[in-house]
């Protein structure tokens, strides 16, 4: 239907469609890019991802282009728009593995180049933008993906719109999109109104709508996979958590898991955790009562701001991969969520409130014998600690409404002189 046998197909009912301008099906259903996996193992290897890593030849130094063929193998090198990005850390460290109750590593996609996991799906979905000739991008946003749509259409040229929960994104973020000259439109209502509301102006106004639903995002998101999976040698961890708000990610996640599978580059398939705010999870409700259809939270809550979404677009998706991978959901309290990260900031890693539920809940499914001691596990961090220091200040301060934090680390004043400092280190 097109070349290199790759055509996009609804999610559900499987139809297919020529690559094209759209991001959802005739039916409004979701898209997925979908490969001929006979060509594609004839041109793959470990041996050509090895070879092209550490690569000073554009785009192989990105590690989200180091694997294009199975990213956009369509984008000519003259459209592609990358940082790079990529890359990120695994980070192990005894304190972590003590708290989380097996052996946990971190990935740190809060390394990227505007500080999330976001750059790994901007990079191709702005790539796309350029091959189709676009000029407006728009994206709705918790904070992250606005953050990274405004970077990115910045170095492509274009103009960008980000359409933001009034009040409700964290500073950091707020900040990028304002200077990296997004037009930033302030919605009077929560993630979930502004996300239908940017659906229906990009429609009708002819932006190219740049979250999740773009089927190429989540063709760069899965690189976090790969990137991670040649990390460890190509060996599989028993499982990988991850924070789960608009279903994204975890989406990604498991496409990536069942394509290194189909290409036989994998060793085992390992088991993926999406991990919820206890405020806003609609999701581990599904899952949890084994419920067929996704029913949104209208008012959801949580201080992990990036994931403070009540109706979740990729959730068919998200349910297919935890069937799939025979994986597990979770739901933390924001006092977990923050004492998690307390814990990840002193380990000298440091993430945002959302991320440090991946470890909240890999501890807490270690504690309910799901995931077993001796499992390998690794925590996706999603985003970078300076993304939003009010939360990280407010808890050391002890200013979180609601919550007591476990490992406060508040500074004391004190006058200046040499016998006050003595006080206060003895
Ligand atoms: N962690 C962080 C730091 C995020 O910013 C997000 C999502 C998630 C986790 C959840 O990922 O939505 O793919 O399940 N942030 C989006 C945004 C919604 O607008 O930046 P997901």
């Amino acid at each position: 239907m097109d070349s290199n046998g790759v055509v996009f197909k609804d999610v559900v009912s499987g139809k297919a469609y020529p690559i094209e301008d759209r991001v959802r099906s005739d039916e409004g259903g979701l898209l997925e890019v979908s490969y001929d996996f006979d060509a594609l193992r004839e041109c793959v290897s470990k041996e050509l991802f090895d070879k092209r890593l550490g690569s000073r030849t554009f785009p192989y130094g990105s590690g989200v282009w180091r694997f294009r063929e199975l990213i956009h193998p369509l984008a000519e090198d003259k459209h592609i728009v990358s940082r790079p990005e990529g890359n990120t850390n695994l980070y192990a460290h005894q304190k972590l593995k003590t708290y989380v109750g097996a052996s946990a590593a971190a990935k740190h996609e809060g390394e990227n180049p505007t500080g999330s996991f976001k750059d790994r799906g901007m990079t191709v979905a702005i790539t796309e933008a350029v091959r189709l000739g676009k000029r407006s991008v728009a994206c709705a946003s918790t904070g992250n993906t606005s953050a990274s749509v405004a970077a990115y259409a910045a170095q492509a040229g274009l103009s960008s719109v980000v359409f933001i929960p009034d009040g409700e994104i964290a500073y950091g973020k707020l900040s990028q999109a304002l200077a990296y000259g997004a037009r930033a439109l302030q919605i009077q209502g929560n993630f979930d109104d502004a996300m239908r509301l940017v659906e229906d102006a990009s429609k009708q106004l002819g932006l190219y709508l740049l979250n999740s639903v773009n089927p190429w995002r989540i063709e760069g998101q899965k690189s976090i996979f790969f990137d991670l999976l040649q990390q460890r040698r190509w060996k599989a961890p028993d499982w990988v958590v991850v924070p789960a708000g608009n279903l994204g990610n975890i989406s990604a996640l498991g496409k990536a898991i069942y394509e290194m599978d189909e290409l036989g580059l994998l060793d085992k398939i390992p088991r993926v955790a999406g991990v919820q705010a206890e405020g806003s999870n609609p999701f581990y409700r599904m899952i949890k009562g084994s419920e067929q259809a996704l029913s949104a939270e209208e008012h959801p809550k949580t201080v992990a701001t990036a994931i403070k979404i009540g109706n979740p677009v990729s959730w068919q998706k998200a349910k297919a991969v935890v069937e799939y991978t025979g994986g597990a959901v979770e739901s933390v309290s924001d006092q977990e969520i923050m004492d998690a990260k307390a814990v990840v900031d002193s380990c000298g890693i440091g993430c945002e409130p959302a991320s440090a539920a991946s470890v909240a809940g890999a501890k807490k499914l270690v504690d309910a014998g799901v995931i077993s001691e001796s499992d390998e596990v690794v925590c996706v961090l999603t985003g970078n600690l300076l993304k939003d220091p009010d939360a990280t200040v407010n808890y050391h301060l002890k200013k979180l409404s609601g919550l007591s934090p476990k490992y406060s680390n508040a500074p004391v004043k004190i006058t200046p002189n040499v016998k006050e400092v003595r006080h206060y280190l003895a």
